[in-house]
């Protein structure tokens, strides 16, 4: 521990640059030991989150208005550079810190990289941006996003892209699943109101509830014992759509963190379920929340493309397939996709679902279903994944999801766009399997 490790800018600086150069998501820095233990007090541990969360969301916009203004590009190894630079542009323009303090500080940070070369760089560069007197409101900021993938999503969703873009660059609602067994949403609501959270029932979703302002999970009433469940709207579709009947075996094939096993479990009292996984830490955290709303499942570590694993040779009557995907429908809440992402990831991941699917679906007995997701809006891990998977499968049999008033209906399968009733993008697609096997 150093004097460094309290400085929420210089922690900031360090959980970009373990995104930029070990692919290291926000999510499993902020849930790192490393981060868990610094020495910040909690308004600071918000900034350097703030800070971090804030340049990824903006980054596509921040880095040509940095590069306006530098003389000639920074060298690769001067990444580090870079990013306070950034940094201090987040500061100045999105969170309006005032001038003086945010080119002092990050100056500061220049010499504690010991590249005191970038102090005058620095000065002189954030300097220029005050003088340039540039508004954030009145800069366009629709095309946060990497050039291939606001190709991608211009080729795919036409006229709708824009509208997707401007969603995926808000900041996203904080949303809760009622367990409506234990009590109504309306009831919940008036416990909310009495606490002084103030929140709304979600228009299109019997059991969502979305909050004005994000509050610590600790101060929902009844979340110890699982009575919310903090999860989006468009992701508490999966249990209704599964159609469970009693004493049926459910497998959830990428269960973790254990949202919607944690769903089926409280919409379907008589169920047995295997939550299966292939991180086995990730599994720690559907153990935790099994624990806390007190539903027991059978937890599995393995493959899911690879049941000889783990799988125990008794067929399932549903299976819940929520793939791992390019996440596209969710970088409102993650914004870090955006520079994780490359556009070679999105047909590898297409033929990892594949695989898992393939798996899968011999493991279902006949007249099973199948629920596939993925909170992805590109159609290569979508329509076209469950169009290929129904060619190649005669036994395979699409249920129709026309009846319901979210999302859009797709050539198979439903898609909501990001930011459609305030949900994530998600994609939905039901099969049955008939007689033959
Ligand atoms: C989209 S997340 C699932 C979210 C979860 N269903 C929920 O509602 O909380 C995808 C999960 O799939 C897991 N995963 C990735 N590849 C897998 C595989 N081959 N077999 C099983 N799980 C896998 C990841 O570890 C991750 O936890």
């Amino acid at each position: 521990m150093t004097m460094l490790d309290s400085n929420p800018r210089w922690i900031a600086l360090q959980v970009i640059l373990k995104l930029v150069d070990r692919g290291r998501s926000l999510d499993d820095t902020f849930a790192s030991e490393w981060f868990q233990t610094l020495p910040l007090s909690k308004r600071d541990q918000a900034m350097s989150r703030e800070l971090s969360i804030g340049l990824c969301r903006w980054y596509f916009i921040l880095q040509p208005l940095l590069n306006q203004r530098l003389q000639k590009p920074l060298r690769a190894r001067d990444q580090d550079v870079e990013i306070i630079l950034l940094l201090g542009l987040y500061q100045l323009l999105v969170m309006e810190t005032d001038a003086h303090a945010a080119v002092n500080e990050t100056v500061k940070l220049t010499r504690l990289l010991k590249k005191n070369w970038a102090s005058g760089l620095t000065n002189a560069v954030l300097r220029k941006v005050v003088r340039d007197d540039l508004r954030w409101q009145e800069i366009d900021r629709v095309m946060a996003y990497p050039e291939w993938m606001q190709q991608l999503i211009r080729d795919e969703w036409g006229d709708l892209s824009q509208q997707i873009m401007v969603a995926g660059n808000q900041r996203p609602p904080m949303t809760l699943r009622i367990d409506s067994r234990q009590q109504s949403r309306d009831d919940y609501l008036k416990q909310l109101e009495s606490k002084q959270i103030e929140a709304s029932a979600h228009e299109l979703i019997s059991t969502a509830v979305q909050l004005k302002t994000p509050v610590e999970v600790a101060a929902l009433p009844g979340f110890d014992r699982g009575l919310v469940s903090v999860q989006d709207a468009a992701a508490q579709i999966a249990a209704e759509l599964l159609q469970c009947e009693p004493g049926n075996r459910v497998l959830d094939a990428c269960a973790a963190p254990g949202g919607k096993s944690s769903q089926l479990l409280q919409q379907y009292a008589d169920i047995h379920l295997d939550a299966l996984d292939i991180s086995e830490t990730r599994l720690d955290r559907v153990r935790e929340n099994l624990q806390r709303i007190g539903k027991p499942a059978r937890l599995l570590v393995g493959d899911a493309a690879v049941p000889e694993q783990w799988f125990d040779g008794k067929r399932y009557d549903r299976v819940l397939v929520d793939t791992p995907c390019s996440a596209s429908g969710v970088m409102r809440r993650h914004p870090d996709i955006k520079l994780l992402r490359r556009e070679s990831d999105i047909m590898s991941l297409a033929s990892r679902q594949r695989d898992i699917l393939d798996a899968i679906w011999p493991l279902l007995k006949p007249g099973g279903m199948m629920l596939y997701s993925t909170c992805s809006i590109f159609k290569n891990e979508n329509e076209k994944q469950i169009a290929g998977f129904l060619q190649s499968n005669v036994n395979a049999e699409e249920i129709g999801l026309s009846s319901f008033n979210w999302g859009n209906a797709c050539v198979h399968g439903r898609q909501i766009l990001p930011g459609e009733s305030n949900m994530d993008g998600f994609y939905y697609a039901l099969l049955r399997k008939s007689g033959l096997d």
